[in-house]
């Protein structure tokens, strides 16, 4: 058997970062070598050595200058973290021996969700998307309903709902002539993320391109 993949953590103390460590400690192909959070008192610096994949899931403020820290140490990263500007990881030239790959969503039926909202885009007159998550999220709109209305045919406006008892769900609505059509996906467990985050951390160091945003590239 080849060497375990070793990954670690950035965030590993948020809802999502703890749901990671769990998830890489419970895969035969992992060992978690790193949980770097400021709650932890360990920097992202103190970790690097140790891995081959940083899988950040912090905070919009801070994922940018983390995705750059890891480039620059020469270690992969799979960025969940949402609500930040991706463009000086596109400006890269040459391409680092370092791959990024960032989804907005981990979650399978949520990619299913954006394909399918696409597709309906193409043959319905207007849409709109209502996004819907837990009152502790930082961004607004969410990165998934943002990119699904870049995926969509028109100008689809975004409402943003954020109430406790959420985790995190969408609905896009598209209508024409005396119908409607509802596409709707929730997250009601974190653990809907993480099959989706394992198979980017299998995938980050043989990506075709880099940076590379989306599941569907991994997936279809
Ligand atoms: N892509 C997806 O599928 C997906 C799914 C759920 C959440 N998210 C996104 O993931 C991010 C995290 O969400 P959450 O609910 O876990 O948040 P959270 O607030 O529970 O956790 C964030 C953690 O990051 C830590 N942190 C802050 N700065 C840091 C730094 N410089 N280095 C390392 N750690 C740092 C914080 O101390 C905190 O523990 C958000 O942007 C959220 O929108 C993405």
């Amino acid at each position: 058997m080849s060497e375990p993949i070793r990954v670690a953590v950035a965030g590993a103390a948020g809802r999502m970062g703890q749901a990671v460590c769990a998830a890489v400690e419970g895969a035969d192909d992992m060992r978690l070598t790193g949980r770097a959070d400021p709650a932890l008192g360990t920097a992202l610096a103190d970790v690097l050595g140790d891995a081959d994949v940083v899988v950040d899931f912090t905070r919009p403020d801070t994922a940018l200058a983390n995705a750059l820290e890891c480039v620059a140490a020469g270690v992969h990263v799979v960025i969940g973290t949402s609500g930040f500007d991706m463009d000086p990881l596109f400006g890269m030239r040459p391409r680092p021996p370092a791959n990024v790959f960032f989804a907005p969503n981990f979650a399978i039926g949520a990619v299913l969700m954006m394909r399918f909202a696409a597709e309906a885009s193409q043959h319905m007159a207007k849409a709109e998307i209502i996004e819907l998550h837990h009152d502790r999220k930082l961004d607004k709109p969410s990165g998934t309903a943002a990119r699904t209305a870049q995926l969509m045919q028109g100008d689809v406006p975004i409402h943003s709902v954020r109430l406790p008892g959420l985790v995190a769900h969408q609905e896009v609505i598209l209508g024409d002539l005396g119908q409607t059509l509802t596409i709707r996906h929730d997250s009601i467990d974190r653990a809907s993320f993480m099959p989706g985050v394992l198979l980017a951390v299998r995938r980050v160091s043989d990506l075709p391109e880099s940076p590379l945003v989306g599941l569907e590239h991994l997936l279809f």
